[in-house]
């Protein structure tokens, strides 16, 4: 049987493009693109992050701080067209995921191309070039419905929202869908959705609760049944420049998102985590985590 490093290496690959998106701050858009990012990775999909925040948050939750961003050609690069998208990719402390990493530079793209010649579809046609050679392309978002998110939307194939679990949730939401469908109508009319993310969310308030069912009575199947709770650990791991299961594997963080990148898979019509046990139980190994896997007997059981 093929070991996951040679298979890592097949190509061509299903190249989906999902944005996460969400013009509000602070929601969990980052955590999200980056531990959801990780979690695929160790089922065995090759997964390449775009860093689209001028902050750079993502970059440095995968251990890519400015400096090491600033050693080399970063996304702003690639957008603007003096490098191509691949010079900018660095490999990750997980197998399999990769990030394309930005930093302040980034902010000035936003100016730069308004004059630009299709400038909605600029990171669609650098996205080309690499493509095929990854199973998901996880595009983190700024946080505003501005050039950089459009052109995320327009080169994105469908789109995640991460909710907070707060009083003011779906203030916005009708903005943001209002822009989703300007997309549909002009650059982008096979833009789907991935679906409605609820995160730190806190089982102790009255308040979280009422969210989550308020959310989920408005939008019904398009919001995942994997809630995120808050959990200190996630907060605390991107500040050490790992995603959470390289972190603290048996946090209520990570399993959470084990337990997402399992829907989200699901929801992709694949079936990755029992495939990945079977190889796991056979090599005895899981990619990019160096002892054996304790959490994968968890993965089968619901979530919440
Ligand atoms: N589930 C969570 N539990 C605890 N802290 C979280 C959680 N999700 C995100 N955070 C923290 O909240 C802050 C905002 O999250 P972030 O993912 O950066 O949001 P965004 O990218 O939408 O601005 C960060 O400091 C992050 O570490
Ligand atoms: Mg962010």
């Amino acid at each position: 049987m093929a070991s996951f490093n040679e298979k890592m290496n097949d190509a061509p690959r299903l190249g989906k493009i999902v944005a996460l998106i969400n013009q509000k701050g602070g929601v969990g858009k980052t955590t999200t693109t980056v531990n959801l990012a990780a979690c695929l990775a160790l089922a065995d999909r090759k997964i390449l992050v775009l860093d689209f925040d001028p902050q750079g948050n993502a970059s440095s939750a995968l251990g890519i701080d400015r400096q090491m961003a600033a050693s080399g050609p970063t996304i702003y690069n690639a957008l603007i067209g003096e490098a191509k998208l691949s010079e900018t990719i660095r490999p990750t402390e997980v197998d399999g995921l990769f990030v394309s990493p930005s930093n302040s530079d980034l902010t000035g793209a936003e100016i730069e191309l308004v004059s630009a010649f299709a400038r909605e579809s600029k990171l669609r046609t650098s996205i080309a070039e690499v493509r095929a050679q990854y199973d998901y392309i996880l595009i983190d978002c700024p946080p505003s419905l501005g050039l950089l998110t459009v052109n995320a939307l327009t080169a994105a194939d469908s789109y995640l929202v991460p909710l907070q679990c707060e009083y003011f949730a779906l203030e916005g939401l009708t903005q943001l869908i209002h822009t989703i469908g300007l997309i549909r109508q002009s650059t982008n009319p096979k833009l789907g959705e991935e679906g409605i993310l609820l995160t730190m969310y806190d089982s102790k308030t009255n308040l979280s609760n009422q969210v989550v069912d308020e959310v989920r009575k408005h939008f019904t199947t398009q919001v995942f049944t994997t809630v995120i709770p808050r959990n200190v650990r996630l907060s605390e791991c991107s500040s050490f420049g790992k995603p959470i299961v390289l972190y603290d594997v048996n946090s209520k963080g990570s399993v959470a998102y084990l337990s997402l990148a399992n829907e989200f898979l699901a929801r992709n019509q694949v079936d990755a985590f029992s495939e990945m046990a079977e190889q796991a139980k056979s090599e005895n190994v899981v990619p990019g985590l160096s002892m054996p896997p304790p959490y994968l007997g968890e993965l089968t059981q619901e979530k919440n």
